[in-house]
């Protein structure tokens, strides 16, 4: 049976699939009083849904799991796909939350792409926001939420403070692995975030599918954009290059058009269809490796 006419709910304990997000609060670098205040209370606010996934988020990424899940999808060998079947395989996957106010999978990317759009930046970036979380198929190959959305940490070292709920890693059997829990753990200092081992997500995967094809800018973006504890709260500077504090604000730059895109109006799919087939074909060949 062609499964991609069958509909899917992601397995885990967010009834939207970006829920998540909700625990960043608003920007800690905002200057307005109230944010600041509603920023120290966030967690107080957020659902209990979100919670509980990021327990099992922090409990389960452990530096082993993470290099067994690379193995088993950096071979590529689950699908041979184009750009645009996978929005449309990524689309059966369907949240919890109510349809008639929530978007679409491929709602919620071309608004991202859409907003760039508008703003005047180049296709390359506007072809970013379309695929950026294309990556979110690893649900549809049966991985629960923990391992495919939520902020990503680097695994094999010392955890920051500053990451989400920071208390629920004493859960994480590398917690108590001593040589993973110096400040540069397994790594040397400013190796390169291309050595460091992230948290295994939608990020990462995509990141492997599409490298070949999109310059450096654009693959820094999709590969770190749940990358929070260092492109929002500047941690984990002894581990980068220069050329990654660099990418970081290529991340930065993105970033708003992710998070602050949703709401605006419902993008019209069959009208900007066109327009977007023709950008992808201006960069990816007509079928990729997933
Ligand atoms: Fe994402
Ligand atoms: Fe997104």
């Amino acid at each position: 049976m062609d499964d991609s006419s069958v509909v899917r709910r992601p397995a885990g304990p967010l009834t939207d699939l970006d829920d998540w997000e909700s625990a960043h609060g608003p920007s800690p670098h905002s200057d307005s009083a109230s944010v600041q205040g509603e920023f120290r209370d966030y967690r107080t606010n957020v659902r209990p849904g979100v919670i509980e996934f990021y327990r099992l988020n922090h409990k389960f990424q452990t530096l082993d799991f993470v290099l067994e899940k690379k193995r088993e999808y950096l071979a590529r060998t689950k699908r041979t796909m184009s750009i645009w079947q996978a929005m449309e395989f990524l689309n059966t996957l369907v949240d919890n939350s109510d349809p008639d106010t929530d978007l679409s999978q491929i709602e919620h990317l071309m608004q991202c792409a859409e907003a760039i759009r508008a703003d005047g930046h180049p296709r390359w970036m506007i072809l970013t926001g379309l695929i950026h979380d294309l990556g979110k198929i690893l649900c549809l190959f049966d991985e629960p939420q923990w391992a495919v959305v939520g902020d990503t940490f680097p695994v094999g070292c010392r955890y920051s403070e500053k990451i989400v709920f920071p208390e629920f890693f004493v859960e994480n059997p590398d917690s108590h692995v001593a040589e993973y829990q110096t400040q540069c753990g397994i790594y040397s200092e400013h190796c390169g975030l291309d050595q460091v081992q992230l948290s295994w997500g939608h990020d990462e995967y995509l990141y492997h599918v599409v490298k070949d094809y999109l310059p450096a800018e654009s693959l820094a973006m999709i590969r770190y954009h749940s990358f929070y504890p260092a492109h929002r709260e500047g941690e984990y500077r002894h581990l980068m290059t220069e050329s990654d504090v660099a990418m970081l604000e290529w991340v930065r730059r993105f970033n708003p058009y992710d998070l602050y895109s949703k709401g605006h109006d419902r993008p019209d799919v069959g009208a900007l269809t066109t327009f977007y087939q023709d950008l992808i074909a201006e960069f990816f060949p007509p079928m990729l490796s997933w």
